[in-house]
C-alpha cells in the first residue's frame, strides 16, 4: 500500500518533495525525475529550486521526463507541456534544457512526482486504461477537458481532444512515486485510489500495487 502523508497545505508538501528530491540528487546527481503539469506540483517545483540555490546542489547532470503532453498545441503555446514544463521546473530548476524531455518515454528507475485527475487520472492515462507500458496517444476524458479548461480562458473548446502520455506500466516502473493531491474536488478520486480496489476505473489505484508510493495530501483532499 502507499504511504499517505496528511498535511496542512500545498507549502508543506512542497518542503518533504523538495527534502526528498534534493537529497536524491546529493546522492545521485544523474538522478532521473518524473515531472507532472497542472496546478498540484507547483508549489512542490518551488520549493525544491529553492533548495537546489540555498543548498547550491548541482543539477547539471540531473534529467528530466514529463508524463505527457497534447496534441495538436503548437510546442510555443503558453499552455502546452513543453512550455510548462520549461517554465514551472527547468528554469527555476537552472536544469540543461537538453537532459529535459516532452513527454518521456524512458523512466524505469527514476522518481516520479504526479498529480490525480478529478476522475482518478495518472498521466494522462483516463479510467479504463489498461496498465501498458510506453508512451501512448490517448483520448482526453470530457471531465478532464472541463477541469482543464481553466488553463485556456475557461473555454473548453480550447482544450485539446488527444494527448501523449506515459502508460500507467511505465509510471509503474519508477524507483520512488509520489502523488500530490489538495482540495475537496480530489477527495474522491483518492478515496477511489487509497481504498477501493485496483481497477482501471480508478487508474491511480494501480499505486496500491507500487511497492514505494507516497500520497501526500491536504486534508480537505483526504
Ligand atoms: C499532468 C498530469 C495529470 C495532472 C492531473 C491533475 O502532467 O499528469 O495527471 O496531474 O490532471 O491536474 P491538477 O494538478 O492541475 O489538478
Amino acid at each position: 500500500m502507499p504511504e499517505i502523508i496528511i498535511v496542512k497545505d500545498e507549502a508543506e508538501a512542497g518542503e518533504l518533495y523538495a527534502r526528498c528530491v534534493a537529497d536524491l540528487i546529493k546522492a545521485k546527481p544523474d538522478a532521473v525525475l518524473g515531472l507532472a503539469t497542472g496546478s498540484s506540483p507547483l508549489a512542490a517545483y518551488q520549493a525544491l529550486a529553492r533548495v537546489v540555490h540555498d543548498e547550491a546542489i548541482d543539477v547539471s547532470a540531473v534529467r528530466g521526463f514529463a508524463l505527457d503532453e497534447y496534441l495538436g498545441l503548437p510546442l510555443t503555446h503558453p499552455e502546452s507541456y513543453h512550455s510548462t514544463i520549461h517554465r514551472t521546473v527547468v528554469e527555476p530548476l537552472g536544469l540543461d534544457p537538453e537532459k529535459v524531455h516532452v513527454p518521456g518515454d524512458v523512466l524505469e528507475g527514476a522518481p516520479l512526482e504526479d498529480g490525480i485527475g478529478t476522475d482518478g487520472h495518472i498521466g494522462f492515462n483516463e479510467p479504463g486504461s489498461s496498465l501498458a507500458s510506453g508512451t501512448r496517444v490517448k483520448t482526453l476524458a470530457e471531465q478532464t477537458r472541463i477541469d482543464n479548461a481553466r488553463f485556456f480562458d475557461g473555454d473548453i473548446n480550447q482544450v485539446p481532444m488527444h494527448c501523449i502520455t506515459q502508460g500507467i506500466g511505465t509510471i509503474m516502473k519508477a524507483r520512488h512515486l509520489v502523488l500530490l493531491a489538495f482540495g475537496a474536488g480530489k477527495a474522491e478520486a483518492i478515496e477511489e485510489t487509497c481504498e477501493g480496489g485496483v481497477s482501471a476505473f480508478c487508474p491511480a489505484s494501480a499505486l496500491q500495487m507500487h511497492p514505494h508510493a507516497t500520497i501526500i495530501v491536504d486534508e480537505e483532499a483526504a
